[in-house]
C-alpha cells in the first residue's frame, strides 16, 4: 500500500480545555459514548473502542473552551526529526522539543506550531489497546478535524511540507487533506479565522450515527447539519453543537482511497440549486452551528 504521507500515519488525538471538567466528562461518557482511559486532576483522557490510547483530552481551564493541539502519529522515530526541521523551515516554530510524553499515553513527542498559531504534536510509540473492537453506536476513532484558516493555501502548503499531507479534493470552501487511505484526516476550511470548526468522531455504520442522532437530541443537542452525506469523503454525517460550543460530529463510511486517486477541484464539486449533501434531505448548517464552528481557537 502507498502511503499519502511517509511521515505522519494517523490523526490520534484533539486536546481541548474546557471550563468544566465534571460536566464534559458526564457528556463525553454517557452521551456521546467515550470511555475515560485516564483522569489527573486536571484533565480527563477519553478513547473510542478502537486501538488509540484516547482521541480526546479535556484540560481544566477556565474561560471559553480552547484547542491545545492537534496530535498525529508518525511512522518511525526519525519523522519527529524532520517535522521539527522542516516547520522551522516553513516559518513555524518547534514549541517543545523531542521528548518522553510524561502525560497518559505516552511515546516520544514533539510539538510545532505553524506561522498561525496552530499546534500539531507529533507522537511516536504512544499506547495502544489491545482490545480494539466495533461497536453499536460507539465512537471508534477520530475520522478527522477541520481547521479554519484565513490563508487555506499556505496552511495547506505547511500541510504538504512539513507533515507531508497530499491533496484528495479542494472545493469552493475546504482543502480535504490525507495522509493515509482515509480521504482526509485534516480538512481547512476557507475562514475569516484560524478556529477549529470541529471533531469528526467515526462510527461503525450509518445506522449508529442516526441513533446518536436521536440520543443527542434526547438530551437537549438538536441536529445542526444533517443528516446527510457529504460530498468530497463520501461520509454520512450529523453535526451537532456539543458543551462549550465544541462542534462534533458523528460520521460514517468516509471513502478510502490511495495515491491514485484524482483531486477534484472546486468546479468538480457542485451543489444543485438548493443541495447542501448527497442525499438531498439536509436543511443546510444552522446559524447556531456556524457560529460555533468559529468559537474554539488556539490556545495562545
Ligand atoms: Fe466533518
Amino acid at each position: 500500500m502507498t502511503h499519502s504521507s511517509s511521515l505522519v500515519s494517523a490523526l490520534r488525538s484533539v486536546s481541548l480545555t474546557v471550563p468544566d471538567l465534571v460536566a464534559a466528562e458526564h457528556f463525553y461518557t454517557s452521551i456521546w459514548h467515550l470511555d475515560v482511559v485516564a483522569k489527573t486532576e486536571q484533565a480527563i483522557y477519553l478513547r473510542g473502542t478502537g486501538a488509540d490510547h484516547h482521541l480526546l483530552e479535556l484540560h481544566q481551564a477556565d474561560g471559553s473552551a480552547k484547542i491545545r493541539c492537534v496530535t498525529l502519529r508518525v511512522r518511525d522515530l526519525s519523522a519527529l526529526e524532520k517535522v521539527a526541521t522542516a516547520a522551522v523551515v516553513a516559518g513555524g516554530k518547534v514549541l517543545k522539543p523531542i521528548a518522553e510524553v510524561t502525560e497518559p499515553g505516552g511515546g516520544q513527542s514533539v510539538t510545532v506550531i505553524d506561522p498561525d498559531g496552530r499546534v500539531f504534536q507529533l507522537v511516536f510509540g504512544d499506547a495502544i489497546h489491545a482490545d480494539a473492537h466495533e461497536a453499536q453506536d460507539r465512537p471508534i476513532r477520530l475520522a478527522h478535524a477541520v481547521l479554519n484558516s484565513h490563508d487555506v493555501e499556505s496552511t495547506r502548503t505547511f500541510m504538504e511540507s512539513v507533515l507531508d499531507f497530499s491533496l484528495s479534493d479542494r472545493t469552493r470552501i475546504m482543502a480535504f487533506m490525507r495522509c493515509n487511505s482515509d480521504h482526509h484526516s485534516i480538512a481547512l476550511g476557507d475562514s475569516d479565522n484560524n478556529a477549529l470548526n470541529h471533531i469528526a468522531f467515526l462510527m461503525p455504520d450509518v445506522d449508529s450515527v442516526m441513533r446518536g442522532g436521536g440520543r443527542m437530541r434526547d438530551a437537549g443537542y438538536g441536529i445542526e447539519w444533517g443528516p446527510g452525506r457529504h460530498g468530497p469523503g463520501d461520509n454520512a454525517f450529523n453535526y451537532f453543537v456539543g458543551p462549550f460550543d465544541v462542534v462534533i460530529e458523528y460520521t460514517a463510511e468516509v471513502q478510502q482511497i490511495d495515491d491514485s486517486y484524482k483531486s477534484g477541484q472546486p468546479t468538480d464539486w457542485t451543489w444543485p440549486p438548493g443541495r447542501v449533501d448527497q442525499w438531498g434531505i439536509s436543511a443546510p448548517p444552522s446559524p447556531r452551528l456556524k457560529d460555533a464552528q468559529k468559537a474554539v481557537v488556539f490556545v495562545s
